[in-house]
């Protein structure tokens, strides 16, 4: 394939929205689509103020924040990604709703474009067995805030082609990141090791060893983490996090993986973390 010109992103979040952002400051054209409108509008007016800070602070000349904010488009319709060379989904965490999106992709996209996931956990051959391009699929997992963090993690399917690696590894370090490669099992590299330290954390909330503070700062300032594990699920989302450990205690069938009570319990209170403004911590 020759050079990615145009990107699509599925799913406006805190994880599509920085990847467009990404995108769009790295000189590659971005549609981004949410069902949703006011996801999209959220995610435009972050993106702009993301970008007017870094102009502010000098980081980016106004003529590169100008340029990536003209590279950017955000559609409620998802037909618009029929020219898109790259399609990167950042959905809901959830195996069934990915697959029903990737049968349309699969449709609505050009025969050479690749087809990414960002998911954290869920395994990309399953997820590629949806289309009928499995070779052209393939895990690319930015870490959060994708503007900050420096990693993406690469996952190979079953069938992902060396091309289709090649070109997302290209991709990845054009974005200024640096990648890691995974085998395709439950929760690759990263969220294997994070995920049941973060439930842990629950574990010794829940089972009264400390208060939250304690259990945080005791982690930040003990293991030199720059946040507490608590926090740090606020900050990724208590949903994303149970759909992780639920995705590791199917996948890899120990009961270690098996999600703290509490963990569940603040998901099912719609306690999601900073984005709901109340998680394991109010945020106002
Ligand atoms: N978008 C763009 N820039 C951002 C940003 C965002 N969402 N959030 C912070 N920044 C920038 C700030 O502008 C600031 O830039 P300058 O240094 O140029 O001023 C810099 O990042 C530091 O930000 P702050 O001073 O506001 O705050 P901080 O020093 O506390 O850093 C943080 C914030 C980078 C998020 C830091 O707390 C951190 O690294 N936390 C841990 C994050 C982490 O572990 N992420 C991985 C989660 S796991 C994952 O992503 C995988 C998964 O599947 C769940
Ligand atoms: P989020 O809840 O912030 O955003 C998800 C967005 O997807 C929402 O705006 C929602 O309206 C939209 N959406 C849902 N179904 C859709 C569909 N069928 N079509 C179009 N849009 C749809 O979630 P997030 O935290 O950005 O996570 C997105 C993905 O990225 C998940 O797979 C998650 O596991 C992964 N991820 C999350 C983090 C994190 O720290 N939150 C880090 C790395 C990877």
């Amino acid at each position: 394939m020759s050079e990615v010109k145009m990107i699509g992103v599925v799913g406006g979040g805190q994880m599509g929205s920085g990847i467009a952002q990404v995108a769009a400051m790295h000189g590659v054209d971005v549609f981004l689509h949410d069902l949703d409108p006011q996801a999209l509008s959220k995610a435009s007016s972050s993106i702009s103020s993301s970008i007017h800070r870094l102009v502010s602070k000098a980081t980016l000349s106004q003529a590169a924040g100008a340029d990536a904010l003209k590279r950017l488009h955000f559609t409620t319709d998802l037909e618009d990604f029929h020219m898109a060379d790259f399609i990167i989904e950042a959905i809901v965490e959830s195996e069934d709703v990915k697959k029903s999106l990737f049968v349309k992709l699969d449709k609505i996209a050009k025969s050479s474009a690749i087809l990414a996931s960002n998911t954290s956990s869920i395994s990309v051959t399953r997820i590629a067995s949806s289309t009928t391009r499995s070779s052209q699929v393939i895990g690319m997992h930015f870490m959060n805030p994708p503007p900050v963090m420096k990693l993406i993690e690469i996952v190979r399917g079953a069938d992902t082609s060396d091309e289709t690696f090649a070109v997302t590894k290209a991709l990845s370090e054009r974005l200024g990141k640096i990648v890691i490669t995974s085998k395709d099992y439950s929760g690759f590299i990263v969220n294997r090791i994070l995920m049941p330290m973060i439930n842990e954390a629950f574990f010794a909330l829940y089972a009264g060893v400390a208060t939250k503070e304690d259990i945080d700062t005791g982690m930040k300032l003990g293991t030199n983490h720059p946040m507490g594990p608590l926090e740090l699920a606020d900050f990724i989302g208590l949903d994303v996090c149970l759909s992780i450990m639920r995705v590791l205690h199917a996948g890899l069938g120990d009961n270690k993986y098996a999600p703290c009570p509490l963990l569940v319990q603040y998901v099912d209170a719609g306690r999601l973390g900073r984005k709901r403004g109340i998680g394991v911590y109010e945020y106002s």
